[in-house]
């Protein structure tokens, strides 16, 4: 058989263990695929560095991926450019296109699709949502005969990772970014995984698949885990949950006059302990996928690192390879639904808010007046401290579902409040379906 050819762009955290599984798995890829599937060349920023790439590695990635006989371009460099004009370039020369780049789907994934459909190409990208777990394939075919409601869960594998070491064994963040980092978890600039723009990039690429919609990056309202404490996390165990960076993607039915939307956000949120989302630690992701016919689903697995999202990348590399041999293409994206998204402030959750207020009398229905003022309906109040002389008590405030705007003007009233020292915290509370998050 006619070997498929494939120019690989970057080799580093991921693209050494690609490069490794297409040595090792030879024969079996071969015999998956239905054709050798060879390494033509493998583009870096230091050749000189790559010295085990022998004649394979060169420095020009656009002479590259135009070359003649190359049939596939992998994308494992990372970042908007150059990836994006060697992606197109490649795509416009008739290439299938295998990527892990969300930060370039999340912010350019429309034009990438529109250059692989004009070309009658591949474009895939497992990889670049939750690492090894298949997780896309099943939103775009397994599931294309439901209707999904809900994509939410743990996409960021750094943030979990520290946020369990915080949890479990006080660690400080500086060490578990340390930690992160060199375990090949984090980005190559980890404020994209800390200030949650990663989480935020795989929020707009599931929604897009979920809900037939273009969604950008821009879209999701994002919110990263540097402000979150040690108090916070005591906090959380006082009302029986953990905090996690959710990645949350919901239809959200037509209401009000308002047309059905999707809502995109990323921030971290209080869960119930006994949510199966709050035994995912370490670096792995959890997403749940809600249908109507099908319920609930739970993926699971690595979320990052390099064998792990090597075999996602070898996963694509294969489906790629198969539809060369037989002469087709895979199953595309589509956008047909156009869904509006929902802006933030519409968006309905549950809060915990923690105060630092004055102990005297009145100063508890005055707080709770102005909830009830912006019509945030008050699930539980508890106050720790005060009394004996001292002159300020801890109360922390669980709301149900609220609207985020009505949320935010009540908390900007309070902090104004003579009684209120200071709003100490404010965070969200998910059931994620499972009710049961106590008040
Ligand atoms: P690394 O930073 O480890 O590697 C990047 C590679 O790209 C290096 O080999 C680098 O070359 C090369 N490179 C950088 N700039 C250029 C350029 N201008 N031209 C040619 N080559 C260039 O990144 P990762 O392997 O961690 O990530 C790669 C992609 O995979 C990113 O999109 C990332 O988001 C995604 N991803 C990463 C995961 C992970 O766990 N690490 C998990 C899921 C997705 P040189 O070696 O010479 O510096
Ligand atoms: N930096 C990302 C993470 C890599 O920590 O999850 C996987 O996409």
């Amino acid at each position: 058989m006619k070997p498929i050819r494939v120019a690989m762009l970057g080799c580093g955290t991921v693209g050494r263990e690609v490069v490794r599984l297409l040595h090792e798995q030879a024969d079996e890829l071969a015999a998956r695929a239905g054709a050798p599937v060879q390494l033509a060349g493998v583009a870096v920023r230091r050749p000189h560095k790559h010295a085990e790439l022998g004649d394979l590695v060169t420095a020009d990635a656009p002479g590259l991926v135009t070359r003649d006989d190359v049939d596939v371009v992998v994308e494992v460099i990372g970042g908007i450019e150059p990836a994006r004009t060697l992606l197109l370039e490649a795509l416009k020369a008739g290439k299938s296109v295998v990527t892990a780049n969300k930060a370039l789907l999340a912010e350019d994934g429309a034009v990438l699709a529109e250059a692989a459909d004009a070309s009658g190409v591949d474009l895939y990208y497992e990889a670049s949502v939750a690492g090894a777990i298949p997780l896309l394939r099943p939103l775009r075919e397994s599931l294309a005969g439901d209707r999904i409601t809900r994509v939410a869960g743990i996409v960021n594998g750094t943030t979990n990772f520290i946020l369990s070491a915080m949890s479990a064994s006080g660690s400080s963040y500086a060490d578990a970014l340390e930690e992160a980092s060199r375990l090949g978890y984090a980005e190559a600039d980890p404020s994209a995984d800390v200030d949650g723009y990663d989480a935020a990039s795989k929020a707009a690429i599931l929604a897009s698949l979920a809900f037939h919609t273009r969604v950008t990056a821009a879209d999701v309202h994002c919110e990263g885990i540097r402000s979150v404490s040690a108090g916070d996390i005591a906090a959380a165990a006082e009302i029986g949950c953990v905090i996690k960076l959710l990645a949350i993607c919901e239809r959200v039915p037509a209401d009000a006059g308002a047309p059905e939307a999707v809502s995109a956000r990323v921030y971290p949120a209080m869960i119930p302990a006994a949510h199966p989302l709050a035994s995912v630690h370490g670096a792995f992701n959890a997403v749940f996928v809600e249908a109507e016919a099908a319920g609930q689903l739970m993926f699971y697995g690595q979320g990052a690192g390099g064998a792990p999202t090597a075999s996602a990348v070898l996963g694509d590399l294969v489906a790629v390879a198969r539809n060369r041999v037989g002469g087709g293409r895979g199953p595309r994206d589509s956008a047909y639904a156009s869904l509006p998204v929902r802006p933030m402030g519409a968006v309905q959750t549950r809060y915990h808010v923690s105060l630092e207020v004055a102990d005297r009398a009145g100063v508890l229905a005055a707080i709770a007046g102005e909830f009830a003022h912006h019509g945030v309906s008050i699930a539980a109040v508890r106050q720790t401290g005060g009394g004996d002389g001292e002159p300020s008590a801890r109360l922390v405030v669980v709301t149900h579902a609220a609207p985020e705007a009505a949320l935010a003007a009540t908390v900007g009233v309070l902090t104004g409040l003579d009684a209120v020292r200071a709003v100490d915290s404010v965070l969200r509370v998910e059931d994620l379906g499972r009710e049961g998050v106590a008040g």
